[in-house]
């Protein structure tokens, strides 16, 4: 079965085409970071405007890339939420659209069931497994039980790691977006100059990263780091180090509790090489567990992942489907 997927949930305008949820046969991305780079984060309404004028070329791209008519695609999916409104319209609508006209299924898809199904993708992986949902909005642990049987047992109570990880680069002036710049700087630095708190929750899944990011402003500001290249390095090392160590901690004790062997990664801050390697380092503890870190391509925003996703667990095929801005995966503990 191929599907041809759209996601516009951000800043990217993405089409894919996959088939049986696994073998990416077109993965276009067309990314508008560099347009609002110059404002120091996404413009919705800008975003919105220039899906609307790239979605139209990713389709047709994306059909050159595997070579296929928009005859031989089996079902079209499209991200419906959560994400920006707008964005998310131009999306659906197109998808719908060509679902209607071509008279193929419409396969609806929540953007963090496809971060999780880009697991999927060129890998022969199946559930159970525990997952480590990092991105710009979400940060959740989540239990993939069966392919449509999808548990959150814990998430952020304020700050999403990638929310925290754009602020603390905006405030030392990398830009955006930041964490890719944060994580490379951090790399060059020392992360045991400086100790910064764990977020504390008194719930035992849940995460916070708010008062890691105040702490982390104040001590720039203490240290006049700004002014210095070095602490600037060692501060962003103490920082990523605290969040890998926060989240790898609780993950690892999640696993043991569910009694889950296979541990995976999702999102865009899953390109983290912190994450990464604490997440891979698991192995010396846990040698009989199965670790699986999805290719870096497949961690940010695309549309192999929605279409993977769409395969394996669609939340909708109505044509009247609507697009949401906020709804994470569905707590169930
Ligand atoms: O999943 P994603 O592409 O979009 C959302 O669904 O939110 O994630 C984007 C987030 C941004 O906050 C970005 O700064 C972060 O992922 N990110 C990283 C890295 N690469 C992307 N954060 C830390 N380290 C990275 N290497
Ligand atoms: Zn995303």
């Amino acid at each position: 079965m191929k599907i041809l997927a759209l996601e516009t949930s951000c800043d990217e305008t993405a089409c894919a085409i996959v088939q049986d949820g696994r073998k990416v046969l077109a993965n276009i991305i067309r990314s508008q970071a560099d347009f609002h780079q110059q404002y120091g984060g996404v413009i919705p309404e800008f975003a919105s405007r220039q899906h609307i004028e790239a979605v139209n070329y990713t389709v047709q791209e994306a059909l050159s890339q595997a070579d296929l008519s928009l005859e031989s695609i089996d079902a079209i999916a499209a991200t419906v939420g959560p994400g920006l409104v707008g964005a998310l319209l131009i999306g659906a609508t197109t998808a719908k659209t060509l679902s209607w006209a071509m008279q193929k299924p419409f396969l609806a898809v929540n953007h963090l069931y496809g971060h999780i199904a880009a697991n999927y993708l060129d890998t022969d992986l199946s559930p159970p497994f525990l997952c480590l949902l990092v991105s710009g909005g979400h940060t959740q642990l989540v239990h993939i039980k069966a392919y449509d049987d999808i548990v959150c047992y814990g998430q952020t109570r304020d700050d999403a790691v990638g929310e925290a990880y754009d602020k603390i680069a905006r405030v030392l002036g990398l830009g955006y977006p930041g964490g890719p710049k944060l994580d490379k700087l951090a790399q060059t630095g020392d992360p045991k100059r400086y100790t910064l708190p764990q977020g504390k929750t008194d719930t035992p899944w849940d995460f916070s990263f708010s008062g890691l990011k105040t702490a982390t402003m104040r001590l720039i500001e203490k240290e006049n780091a700004l002014i210095d290249d070095a602490k600037k390095a060692d501060i962003a090392a103490a920082f990523q180090a605290t969040i890998a160590e926060t989240l790898l901690k609780k993950t690892v004790k999640l696993a043991e509790t569910l009694e889950v062997t296979t541990l995976s990664l999702a999102g865009g801050v899953a390109a983290n090489s912190a994450i990464r390697a604490k997440l891979a380092d698991i192995k010396h503890t846990h040698p009989e567990w199965t670790i699986v870190l999805p290719p870096l391509a497949y961690c940010t925003d695309n549309a192999a992942m929605i279409a993977s996703s769409a395969f394996f667990n669609p939340i909708s095929s109505d044509l009247g489907q609507e697009v949401f801005s906020r709804s994470p995966v569905p707590l169930g503990v």
